[in-house]
């Protein structure tokens, strides 16, 4: 037989579903219940499913979650304003960041997903299914707990490598998916709380399961997954997911973007390209002699600008990142005008258009963000640019030529591509 290490305290205290009691009497659902209840000893003795193991795997799959999901409002914040949560233009790369964090994290959760159902899997079934009314609504809030993660780690994933195998609009599904994962893990914290004060006031036991407990079947099935076969699977998967993806926001990781759907060095003039202009039907856009900016005022009056024209207009060059709600974002010189010269050039002054919002358009003729608006704080900026060139060179098609939007601090969908009017709404 062979006996775990002791730790001086035993793990996976039983409760009164844990309790061995009389087995093996009675009919044949008394025997499967025995049998279940004896699954479940076994269980939360050893250190594979120990509710010290369950305990500490959740604590670090919530901080996760807790970080995807602020992260993940953050972004949507950014693309539907509120004048409660002002998102300041500086720090120019924070979206960058957030948003990097953001995949990062929720990629690094499905293996610690996977680890903790795992973990938890042998005192899922059980006879009768629950105890008590607490119980039973315990019991049901892991529903939306585990099928919503599911769903969001699933969607998440699929959404960034652009396979959308579902009927509903992405972000709207993963939104309220993220607001009923976060709801049930509260919940589901809250009536753990005693477990995890009993857990973390025993202190660390990364080795073992427990004070002198024997493994269940005499340590005869050498198959049985270890407390410590979980936690390198856990804290491997994890950290070499993080490693393979991290580098599409972290440039100097970017040679090791093995899972990232994008390098963030690769793509036209050094950085990539989401929806080109063939797929947005604009690519005749950037060689057609006869286009114009057009510029509505604050009053309906309409003026157009040619490409001429804005070449003529002062030049500023401005070193700002491209960051991509799907995580990827890269650092780009960027060279044009700003988008003030531009409607001061168009006879709208800054007395006009204080207080007021502008909606940059798109020439696209196919898929969603067509349009953007830009706050009168970003408008006045010296660095809310229509970009006419990138790294050096006239924006490629793929980019937006002849004209596009880039300013700090902004998902790249608001970043409006193959510009064709201003309105000062
Ligand atoms: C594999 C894991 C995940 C990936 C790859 C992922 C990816 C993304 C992406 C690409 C967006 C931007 C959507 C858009 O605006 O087009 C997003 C938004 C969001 N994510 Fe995730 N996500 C993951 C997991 C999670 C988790 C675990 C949570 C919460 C606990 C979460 C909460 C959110 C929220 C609240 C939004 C904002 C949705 C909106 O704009 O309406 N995500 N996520």
């Amino acid at each position: 037989m062979r006996i775990h290490r002791t730790s001086g305290r035993r793990v996976g205290t039983l409760g009164p579903m844990e309790s061995p009691g009389p087995a093996g009497a009675g009919g044949p659902l008394s025997r499967a219940n025995a049998a279940l209840q004896r699954r479940r000893v076994d269980a939360a003795r050893s250190g594979a499913h120990s509710e010290d193991l369950a305990a500490r795997l959740g604590v670090v799959l919530g901080a996760a979650f807790t970080v995807c999901f602020l992260t993940g409002v953050l972004s949507h914040l950014h693309q539907h304003p509120v004048t409660w949560f002002p998102i300041p233009p500086v720090p120019a790369g924070a979206y960058r960041v957030s948003q990097g964090m953001h995949v990062a994290t929720g990629l690094a959760s499905i293996p610690l997903l996977l680890a903790k159902l795992y973990v938890v899997s042998p005192h899922l079934p059980r006879w009768p299914p629950v105890d008590d009314a607490l119980d039973a609504f315990a019991r049901l809030t892991l529903l939306p707990l585990v099928g919503g993660s599911v769903l969001l780690l699933f969607t998440g994933a699929a959404n960034i490598a652009s396979w959308y195998p579902w009927d509903f609009f992405f972000p709207v599904g993963h939104w309220w998916a993220a607001w009923l994962v976060i709801g049930a893990m509260l919940v589901h914290v809250g009536l753990q709380l005693p477990v995890l004060r009993r857990v973390f006031a025993a202190g660390a036991d990364p080795a073992g399961p427990g004070e002198g407990v024997a493994e269940p079947d005499g340590g005869a099935d050498r198959r049985r997954v270890s407390r410590r076969g979980v936690i390198a699977f856990a804290a491997g998967s994890a950290g070499l997911l993080t490693l393979f993806t991290a580098g599409q926001t972290f440039p100097p990781l970017r040679r090791l973007t093995a899972f990232a759907p994008r390098r963030p060095d690769i793509g036209p003039q050094g950085f990539p390209v989401n929806r080109t202009a063939v797929a947005a039907g604009t690519e005749s856009l950037a060689t057609d002699g006869d286009y114009r900016l057009v510029v509505v005022g604050p009053g309906g009056d309409e003026s157009s600008l040619t490409l001429g024209q804005l070449r003529e207009l002062p030049r500023v060059e401005r070193e700002l990142p491209i960051a991509c709600v799907e995580g990827w974002s890269a650092s780009v010189h960027w060279a044009g005008v700003t988008l003030s010269s531009v409607l001061e050039e168009a006879g709208i002054p800054v007395a006009d258009r204080r207080d007021r919002e502008v909606r940059v358009s798109s020439a696209q003729k196919r898929g969603l963000y067509g349009s953007s608006t830009v706050d009168p704080t970003l408008a006045s900026r010296d660095d809310c640019l229509l970009a006419l060139e990138a790294n050096g060179e006239a924006l490629h098609p793929d980019h937006g030529a002849p004209l596009r939007l880039i300013a700090p601090n902004r998902p790249g969908v608001l970043q409006t591509k193959w510009v064709t009017s201003l309105e000062v709404l």
